[in-house]
Parts: C-alpha cells; structure tokens; sequence
C-alpha cells in the first residue's frame, strides 16, 4: 500500500510492518479513508534513524513499538497524531508530544483476552514442562518430564489492569488462591475476581507463579533481591515490558535451580538474543502477546478509526 504523496490529503506513515497480517480489514478502512500513505520499507521495526527519516513528511503515523522520542518528533514538523496499534506508551516521549501539540491514541482493550490466554499457556507450558518436550521430540528423543498441577498453587499477579484482571479470570477454573499488588487497590474488582491484595514482597515469598502484567519503568522491578524474595521452585511469567525483568539476575536465579522456570514474552533488548535460551525450562517467544487474529485485526481497525477521528478534531 502506497500512493504518491497529493496536495490537500494527509500523509500517514504507516510504521508496523505487519499490519494487515491478520486480515485485510483493516489495510480496507485505511484505503477508503484517503490518505496518501507513507509504509515502513524495512519490513521489521524500524531503528530510531529510520523513523527520523520517514516521519519527516507525515501528519499522522500508525505506530508500533519504535522509538518516537522527542529527537524523532522534531524532525516532525506537520505530525499533528500518533495513533499507536497497542496499549503501551513507553516508546512515545507524551511529554514531548504534548508540547508539540501532538494527539496519541492507543487501543488498550482491544489485545486484553490475547495477552492474558498466551500468559496461561506459557504458564502451563512451564508448569508441565510443554515447550522442553516439544523441543526433545523434534531433536528426535522420547522423554516423558515430570510437571505439576497448576491446581491449588498460589498465583501472584503484579498489576490488576485490564489484562491481570483477565488472567485472575481464566485462572478461576483451576482453582488456584490468586494473589495480587497493584498501586491503586480496587476493593470492588478484588471481591469481585476472589482475589486477595498484598504488598509486592508478601506477594513474591508467598507465589508459585509470578505474573507481570504492568507498563514499562525505567528501572527493573524484578532484580536480585526481588528475585532472592521468591518461594524456591517458584516461576516467573513476563509478558509485559522487558525492561521490568534483571535478565542476568533471572539467569543466575534459574541456573542455580532457585527458581523452576520461566516463560518471557518481552525482553529487555527485542529481538532477543541472549543466555536465557540456553536454559530449557524457560519458555521464549518473540513479544507475541497480541498475536491472535481477532486482536490484531481489532487492534489495526481501532487504530485507524482513532487515527480519522483524531485527525478530523484537526479540521
Ligand atoms: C503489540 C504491545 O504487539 O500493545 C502493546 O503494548 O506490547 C504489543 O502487544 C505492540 O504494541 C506492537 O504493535
């Protein structure tokens, strides 16, 4: 999808490269909106130069997890919105933006039921050891691994939003004790999900399974000695932002067989290429948390809409 840029009709940078993946609706809804569109010719997330380069000439871009800075954004002379396919806002300097007088939009409902059901299944995977298996029979073994119920553990979860709500959901059947930390403790939600709220440090030596579902910091919130406060044997589940995570302290933590395992969707650096991989009772995959069809046609179609709607307050 590109046309030649035309006096009068805005220019859309469209920065995710998989946009359309799950289905044309949404590549649709951007066609018959009339813009002239700017896409990402480096088919991957694009570096901080390159975005620097193609953002130049746009009024809107279409964005994904690439850094719009405040570097970047003031090589954006006309870019009146930033209409973000997600929820999380870490990558777009809001401070910047608001000084520039720049709108940004995301969809953060829409990837909710995607986030929390791959949670589960990287926490059953580790749990019965899914992942090891299935490796070991591609490379050609028969290996039966001991695993273990999910089914009346204690489940931690480090943020009660949309999403941790939505896993202390899925996870009733099990009938695990749910745990929960939250900055903003919603007595209401707690009664209504049968979950109990604690203070971070109660709710690491307490767990079996630590479960992140938080916006990204600038420090780690899980290091050495958060790591050092969990319950032997316990697992830790990341499928939030990287940077929340020691991934050095998790490694020593897993390899010294302090903690069982652990299933990490988001990393530090993405594409992710370090130790971890080495040890199989971690679980890896590529910060797919929203991959499900339904959610990124969904996730596409509201960016689009939010990316119109913001633009015609402009008019
Ligand atoms: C998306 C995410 O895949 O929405 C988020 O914040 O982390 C992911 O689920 C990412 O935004 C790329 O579009």
């Amino acid at each position: 999808m590109s046309s030649t840029p035309s006096k009068g009709r805005p220019t859309v940078l469209l920065s995710v490269s998989s946009f359309g993946a799950a289905g044309d609706g949404p590549v649709r809804l951007l066609e018959s909106a009339g813009f002239d569109v700017i896409p990402n010719p480096h088919g991957r997330k694009l570096r901080e130069e390159e975005i620097a380069e193609l953002i130049v000439d746009a009024d809107a871009v279409i964005a994904g997890t690439e850094p719009l800075n405040a570097a970047v954004l003031e090589r954006a002379g006309r870019l009146r919105v930033i209409s973000r396919v997600g929820v999380g806002l870490e990558n777009v300097d809001l401070n910047a933006a608001l000084r520039m007088g720049i709108v940004v939009r995301n969809t953060p409902e829409a990837l909710t039921d995607a986030v929390a059901e791959l949670t589960l299944g990287g926490l059953l995977s580790v749990l019965r050891q899914i992942g090891r298996m299935d490796r070991d029979m591609h490379a050609g073994a028969w290996e039966r691994r001991m695993g273990g119920l999910l089914r009346g553990r204690t489940v931690g979860i480090v943020g009660l939003g949309r999403i941790g709500r939505r896993l202390a959901e899925l996870l009733h059947p099990f009938e695990v004790r749910i745990i929960a930390s939250d900055r903003a403790p919603d007595a209401g939600v707690a009664a209504h999900l049968g979950v109990t709220y604690v203070e971070l440090d109660e709710l690491l030596a307490e767990s079996d399974v630590v479960s992140l579902h938080l916006p990204g910091m600038s420090d780690a919130l899980i290091g050495e000695r958060e790591l050092a406060l969990m319950k032997p044997g316990s697992i830790l589940i990341n499928a939030s932002r990287g940077g929340l995570v020691d991934e050095a302290a998790l490694h020593a933590a897993i390899a010294e067989d302090r903690l069982a395992g652990a299933y990490l969707d988001t990393f530090a650096t993405e594409p992710y290429d370090g130790p971890l991989r080495e040890l199989p009772t971690v679980i890896l995959t590529p910060h797919a948390g929203s991959y499900a069809a339904e959610a990124r046609e969904r996730m596409e179609t509201e960016a689009v809409q939010n990316l119109v709607d913001a633009l015609e307050e402009f008019q």
